[in-house]
């Protein structure tokens, strides 16, 4: 099987997995104050893993949950298998897994599975964005007074200043809306739907945005940090739009520095 089928069949196989278990989480880790790990989270990764593994020997993978398997090959697989934690154990139905799949540092493949709507989102580097096999771009809102927007908060927000809680309070004044619904790559994935026009959010880690910052850029999204810098996938700051309202956002966002040590 080819790298993108490999992808697909794995966040189609963790995602119905995931699905059919939702509501019956009884084991929950505390990785933090709030941050949380359920036995699905474990789960859902072994058998991305394994589905990867068993094409792929040689690749390195970089997955939320274990150590990074580093290897030599120049591929490297990005993985998120649960990400909407919080939301699956409360039995709050918006979650996905996100696959990314990079060559020399760079993200070529992404893949987002929502499971609940049966909704697949996939991207190649050159050959644009699709939702369940149709192309799909991102909205054509041109102001943030017509705007929803998507954030999400860090795991630290009980002990670091630089928690959101600034930036939400602006942006709820000035955009038609807000919407916090607790998955970074679903939020990525509607941005490049066009359901979503604009999306901040502060401390992501890359298996959150390898695959859904892959598939806004080829929707025809723009994604930098704060300040308008190229993005990366180490980014402490991610910023992704339509492009429209880009720079209204950039103009509130770029009042400060995200700093991971400040509290
Ligand atoms: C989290 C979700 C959430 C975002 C957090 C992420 P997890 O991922 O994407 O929307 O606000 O920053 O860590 O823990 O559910 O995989
Ligand atoms: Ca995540
Ligand atoms: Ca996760």
């Amino acid at each position: 099987m080819d790298i993108k089928n490999t992808a697909i069949n794995a966040a189609r196989k963790a995602g119905l997995v995931l699905k059919e278990n939702l509501g019956k989480v009884n084991r929950i880790e505390f990785k933090g104050a709030v941050d949380i790990v359920t036995e699905m989270d474990k789960r859902s990764e072994a058998l991305i893993k394994e589905e990867i593994t068993k094409t792929f020997p040689d690749h390195g993978i970089l997955a939320e949950e274990s150590d990074e398997l580093k290897t030599t090959s120049g591929f490297r697989w990005v993985i998120d298998p649960l990400d909407g934690t919080t939301n699956y154990a409360h039995g709050f139905p918006f979650f996905c897994v996100s696959i990314g799949f990079e060559e020399k540092g760079e993200v070529v493949l992404g893949v987002v599975y929502d499971p609940m709507l049966d909704e697949l989102f996939v991207a190649e580097k050159g050959k644009g964005a699709y939702l369940n096999g149709s192309r799909i771009h991102v909205s054509k809102v041109g102001s943030l007074d017509r705007s929803l927007l998507a954030t999400g908060f860090p795991y630290d927000l009980r002990t670091s200043k630089e928690n959101n809680l600034d930036f939400f309070s602006i942006f709820s004044l000035k955009a038609q809306a807000i919407r916090r619904a607790g998955s970074a790559a679903l939020d990525l994935s509607y941005i490049a739907s066009g359901r979503f026009d604009g999306y901040w959010e502060l401390k992501l880690k890359p298996w959150d945005v390898a695959a859904g910052s892959l598939i806004v850029k080829e929707a025809g999204g723009v994604i930098t940090d704060f300040k308008g810098n190229p993005y990366s996938i180490y980014s402490l700051e991610c910023l992704a739009t339509n492009g429209l309202i880009h720079n209204d956002m950039m103009e509130i966002l770029s009042r400060t520095t995200v700093d991971d040590n400040a509290s």
